[in-house]
Formats: structure tokens, sequence, C-alpha cells
């Protein structure tokens, strides 16, 4: 993995750190990066290279800020995973990562992860967390027909079907999980290369259901899909693309305008 947005001083990590079968090669890999990490950072987590869209979205309000980012691609998918392997994977690589680097907040860039284990995370650990969740809410408000539809890998988390009864009990929300997408845009970053012909069969039942004049909004809940988003555009046409990269950026200025406050009162 190369540099986010063209900034030399952004770190992207990881890539290396995906022995399945040796936990302990995670940690001296992640230990023999340790001199090349500036301080001031902050960590941001996803399975592969879906977090690079929350990224984009952090670099464009602060391109100066220094980002460790950990892309878990021996395990990617995440959506694949049995929640309590996921879990404790998470748990292993926060520990390690926080312990060599003390970010100064961590940015789980991953639905799967959040949906299942921010409030979990924010019990275990001081350091602030900022997690991704579907845009249910921007997206109902939006939504002129009232039939929104949620794209994500994971589309059955409690956490999800609070945050539609929550803000989205006026609108119908379809669901479509796809894993195939996040491979998709995995191969885009690599080598450029998209298969349109699996966009268009995702997308083939909101495309029925816009003939019908329904879906006007779709959620992006997977950080991978923005990386995608001109393929889905072009595949279908005429609806709004919500995604969270824009109120996780805003979240991450925030704190760290909070954290600079509270050093400059010390
Ligand atoms: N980027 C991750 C997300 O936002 C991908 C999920 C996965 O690896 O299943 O959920």
């Amino acid at each position: 993995m190369g540099n986010v947005g063209g900034d030399e001083k952004t770190f992207c990590l990881g890539a290396h750190l995906n022995d399945k079968k040796n936990t302990q090669d995670d940690k001296s890999a992640i230990s023999n990066m340790a001199g090349l990490i500036p301080s001031d950072s902050i960590l941001v987590i996803d399975s592969g290279v879906g977090g690079l869209s929350v990224c984009q979205s952090i670099l464009a309000q602060q391109p100066s800020l220094q980002i460790i980012y950990f892309a878990d691609s021996a395990y990617f998918p995440y959506g694949l995973l049995p929640e309590a392997e996921l879990s404790a994977r998470l748990k292993s690589i926060i520990s390690s990562m926080l312990a060599m680097y003390q970010p100064k907040l961590v940015v789980l860039a991953c639905n799967t992860v959040s949906t299942l284990m921010l409030p979990e995370l924010r019990a275990l650990y001081e350091i602030p967390f900022v997690g991704v969740v579907p845009a249910i809410k921007p997206a109902a408000l939006m939504s002129k027909t009232k039939r929104i539809a949620l794209l994500a890998t994971t589309i059955s988390r409690a956490y999800t079907d609070q945050l539609i009864h929550d803000y989205a009990q006026a609108c119908e929300v379809l669901r479509i999980g796809s894993n195939e997408l996040v491979v998709e845009a995995e191969r885009l970053l690599n080598d450029g290369s998209v298969n349109k012909q699996v966009i268009d069969q995702i997308l083939k039942p909101l495309r029925l259901s816009s003939e019908l004049s329904s879906v006007d909004t779709v959620v992006l809940g997977c950080t991978h899909f923005p990386l995608l988003k001109e393929y889905l555009s072009e595949s279908l046409p005429g609806v709004n693309w919500i995604d969270s990269g824009e109120a996780i950026a805003n979240r991450v200025t925030h704190l760290l305008a909070l954290s600079s406050k509270d050093q400059s009162d010390l």
C-alpha cells in the first residue's frame, strides 16, 4: 500500500502484518515498524482498503494529520468471520497497536466491526474511538420517496436494526448484503480493474425498484463502497449515495481539537 491522498506524511501499514498462523509474528512486525511512525498520529483500522475512503475524508479536513493505517487483509472480509473470532482478533490488534504507537485516537473504519463492538471497545480502552455506522439517519431525512436501501456486508446486526428503528421509521428500508462488492473495491485499488457485471448484478434489485420509482437513496454501509462510487452511479444513475466519511472526519477533527485544547490548558 502506498500513501493516502498523496500525503507524504501518511503511513499505510498492515499488509505484511497478516500471518493467520502466528499472532506473535503480528506483534514483531508491528514492533519493527514502530521507529518509522511519527508521534501525534491517529490509528485507522479496517479489514482492507475500505478505510482509505475514510482517510480521504479526514485528510480533506486535515491534510497534515499523521495516519497509521492497519489493513487486516489476511482476515478479510470481516463480514464472513464468526463474531467471537472477529472480536478477539480486534482486541489483540488494538492492544498491540496502542502499546506500540500511542495514537491520539482510533478510527474503526469498518461498519462490520463498529456495529459489533464499538461500545465494548470504548469501555475497554481509555483512548477515544470513532466508529463507522451506516448513515441511516441522513438517508431517511434525504429520501423523498421514503424508500431507502442499505448496501453493506453485514446487514442484520442489532445495532443496525436499532438505527433503523430510531431514525427511519417513516421509511421502508431494503437491505442488500454483498461481500462481492468489497472484493471489487480491493481489486480496483490493487490493479485498477472492476467487474462491472458484478456491480450490475448486485444492484439489480434496486434497479427494479427504481423503475417503480421507489428507492431514491442508498446508504453505503461499508467503507469499501465509496471507492466504487463512480461505478455504482454508472450502474444505477439517479439515486443519492450516502456514506459516513464526512461525518467521521468531522468527529475526528472535533476530538483532536478538544485534545489540543486540553494540552494547552495544562
Ligand atoms: N470496510 C469494511 C466495512 O466497512 C468491510 C467489511 C468486511 O471486511 O466485511 O464494513
